[in-house]
């Protein structure tokens, strides 16, 4: 059942490329040129007339659902807020029946989302639910369901679910682009000309794991780690974190990489590893210049970036893991390729049980 792979994550890891092509399928016009959800029950009316999107989610889906925030905002310019499920029911969300709320939830049957779900339900808003398995709970009480078709998901860390709920978000926020024309055909035919292409990417990545195993191995026997980065590096960088605490137990945190010098930088010492995301381009100069300040602290830098970026960056870090590039909106669903590789390995060098951490369920039906 695992299909020739050591453990269930591993091989999760691998179907991605396959969950992001199941993702997409059907979705996009024989043209390759529009999103169309043959399901979807919103109209173009409901549409036109959002006023803001409140999107609500647990751990890696909330994860997911920072990526879908920016994706929405760049692509819409709705103005979108991220929260997770066990916050948000308790500060009396501000909810208008233009609002609409997006939860996001592999499983279907997480406890928090379910009731987030429920209370926007009463408060009038109409609910669209991303999720992996179609006769879910949450599925069930939805107005809409964008089914992510990763397939079933065995390793409590998650992997393809997040990803494949990233592509949702994409097509979510170009096809909201088609209806309020905020973007133009163009624009709408490059971005899925890209995603087409990400599967691939995927692919080449994945090829080269034992790159990742050599800079887990790197890292695996320190007790504390940080993922820095800005934008949607920063998102990645949160998911990344999560996935490293999960399965290797290794302290980490994601900072937004301009907010060390904010007072974290005091835990940067001599030997300190610092997981830079570099990837989104407008903000590369920045994050350049915190990656410096980290190596002036005797942190030890390992950069996810860009093939073309990598010469630039090595004189600045101490390695460097390279990905393909794609758009700035997509990048995400190659970098965390990265990160969840090296928490696999850094898991397996320290001879951990990868597929069932400690003291963690698949689906967390307690609130
Ligand atoms: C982490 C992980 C959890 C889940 C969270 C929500 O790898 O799997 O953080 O993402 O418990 O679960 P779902 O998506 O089923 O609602």
């Amino acid at each position: 059942e695992k299909g020739g792979y050591e453990h269930f994550m591993h091989k999760e890891i691998h179907e991605q490329p396959r969950a992001y092509q199941d993702t997409m399928r059907g979705r996009v016009d024989e043209t390759g040129k529009k999103v169309v959800l043959p399901d979807f029950h919103m109209t173009d009316e409901q549409i036109k007339n959002i006023r803001n999107i409140q999107i609500i989610a647990c751990g890696t889906a909330y994860h997911a659902g920072l990526v879908g925030r920016t994706v929405i905002e760049r692509l819409v310019r709705i103005p979108v807020e991220t929260d997770v499920a066990s916050e948000y029911r308790y500060r009396s969300p501000i909810i208008t029946p233009e609002t609409l709320v997006i939860v996001v939830s592999q499983s279907g049957e997480t406890a928090d989302t379910l009731a987030a779900l429920r209370e926007a339900h009463a408060n009038g808003a109409h609910v669209l639910a991303i999720t992996n398995v179609v006769g879910s709970s949450i599925a069930r009480d939805a107005d809409d369901v964008i089914a992510t078709l990763a397939g079933p998901e065995i390793a409590v860390a998650s992997t393809k679910a997040y990803t494949s709920q990233l592509i949702a978000f994409y097509l979510l926020g170009l096809y909201f682009a088609q209806v309020r024309g905020t973007q133009t055909e163009a624009q709408v035919a490059e971005t899925l000309a890209a995603m087409q292409a990400l599967p691939e990417q995927v692919e080449s990545i994945l090829a080269r794991e034992g790159e990742a195993k050599v800079h887990a191995e790197n890292f695996s026997a320190q007790k504390h780690l940080f993922f820095i980065g800005r934008g949607l590096d920063y998102a990645a960088a949160q998911e990344g974190s999560l996935k490293l605490k999960e399965i290797s137990y290794i302290h980490s945190e994601a900072y937004a990489a301009g907010e060390l010098k904010h007072g974290t930088l005091a835990l940067i010492e001599d030997g300190v590893p610092v997981i830079a995301l570099a990837t989104e381009q407008a903000l590369i100069e920045k994050t350049v210049s915190n990656i410096k300040e980290v190596k002036a602290r005797g942190g030890v830098v390992l950069t996810i970036c860009y093939e073309e970026d990598a010469k630039e960056l090595m004189k600045s870090v101490d390695s460097v893991f390279t990905i393909p590039k794609t758009l700035p909106l997509l990048t995400a669903s190659l970098s965390v390729v990265a990160l969840q590789l090296l928490s696999y390995y850094a898991s397996l060098s320290l001879g951990l049980d990868v597929d069932k951490p400690r003291n963690l369920a698949k689906s967390v039906t307690v609130e």
